[in-house]
């Protein structure tokens, strides 16, 4: 089925990816969640990944997408397992991991993003039934340091992405060292001068202190046995999931709400208006 509906409730049931092996429906979820989110277009033009990352935390256990957490639980450096779309995925070479602070739904990217953890030359460990994400042995340009958003600020959005790491990556000036101190850094422009290869895999966790001082609106929810891989297999384990914690620091709710109408379309229709509007 080429079209999709996606019921615009702020149920808060959660999709835990770790406990599906159908590593199609996963990565069609977390698309849909990053653009209910905002993260997509704003933070990234577009989120194609190849394989699914499952997040975990120590004492929490495997992460949904945009699943509240509060400092404390994401404390500790989380585990990350990769999981391939199908046998045709390699998985093979190096790998950057980043989490970048996106701030609450509605920040100005352009702005930068708070740099939480970077590790360069990550290998992977497993096989085609999921690969460990071995961040520490890689090169840890800045260390994890867990999410802390100043009380009232809203919940952030922190994003964690895999990228594929070609042999020619060059780590730019500032950032080719161990050991940089946490600080504001353009994700985009990391990308894009140090030759990172594309995003494999991503998730994202939301992280709220206090109460906003402004009025949070909200992301649409996911429901995953809407989604195409879903309605082809039949599958019956779709749940619906969402984060009525996203916030808007401005009020301003319609870039939250395009967000909603391109989330009801299927990936390609969506991809297509997104070009069109862009032009
Ligand atoms: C997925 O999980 C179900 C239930 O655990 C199992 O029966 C099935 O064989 C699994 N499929 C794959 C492709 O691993
Ligand atoms: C395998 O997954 C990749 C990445 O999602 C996709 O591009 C490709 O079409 C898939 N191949 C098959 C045979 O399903
Ligand atoms: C990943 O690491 C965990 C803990 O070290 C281990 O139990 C598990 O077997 C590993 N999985 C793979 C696929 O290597
Ligand atoms: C991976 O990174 C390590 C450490 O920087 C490097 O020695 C190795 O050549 C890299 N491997 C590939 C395939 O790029
Ligand atoms: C770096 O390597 C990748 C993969 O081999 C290639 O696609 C890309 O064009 C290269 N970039 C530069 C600037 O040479
Ligand atoms: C609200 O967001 C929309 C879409 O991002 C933008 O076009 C509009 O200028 C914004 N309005 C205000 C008041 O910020």
């Amino acid at each position: 089925m080429i079209s999709v509906s996606v019921i615009l409730s702020l149920a808060l049931a959660p999709f835990v990816l770790g406990q599906s092996n159908n590593s199609e429906l996963g990565i069609e979820a977390i698309e849909a969640h990053f653009t209910n989110a905002g993260i997509v277009p704003s933070l990234l033009a577009s989120f194609d990944p190849s394989a699914v990352l499952t997040l975990s935390y120590n004492g929490v256990g495997n992460i949904s997408p945009g699943q509240a957490l509060t400092n404390t639980q994401v404390a500790p450096i989380p585990d990350l397992l990769v999981t391939p779309a199908n046998s045709t995925v390699q998985l093979t070479g190096n790998y950057t991991v980043v989490m970048a602070d996106a701030g609450p739904v509605g920040t100005d990217e352009s702005q930068g993003q708070t740099r939480h953890w970077l590790v360069n030359s990550v290998p992977l460990t497993g096989d085609s039934s999921g690969f460990n994400v071995s961040t520490s042995t890689g090169l840890a340009i800045t260390d994890y340091a867990g999410p802390a958003p100043a009380p009232g600020s809203g919940a952030h959005r922190y994003v964690i992405l895999l990228y594929s790491q070609p042999s020619n990556f060059t780590a730019p000036d500032g950032l080719n060292t161990p050991g940089v101190a946490v600080s504001t850094f353009s994700l985009s422009d990391y990308v894009k001068n140090s030759n990172l290869g594309p995003i494999v895999a991503g998730m994202y966790i939301t992280v709220e202190a206090g109460t906003a001082s402004f009025t949070p609106s909200s992301t649409a929810a996911v429901v995953t046995s809407t989604l195409p891989a879903a309605q082809s297999t039949g599958s019956t384990s779709g749940t619906s999931s969402g984060s009525s914690d996203a916030a808007s620091p401005t009020g301003n709710t319609s870039s939250n709400g395009a967000g909603n109408v391109f989330a009801s379309l299927s990936k390609t229709v969506a991809a297509a208006i997104f070009g069109l509007i862009l032009l």
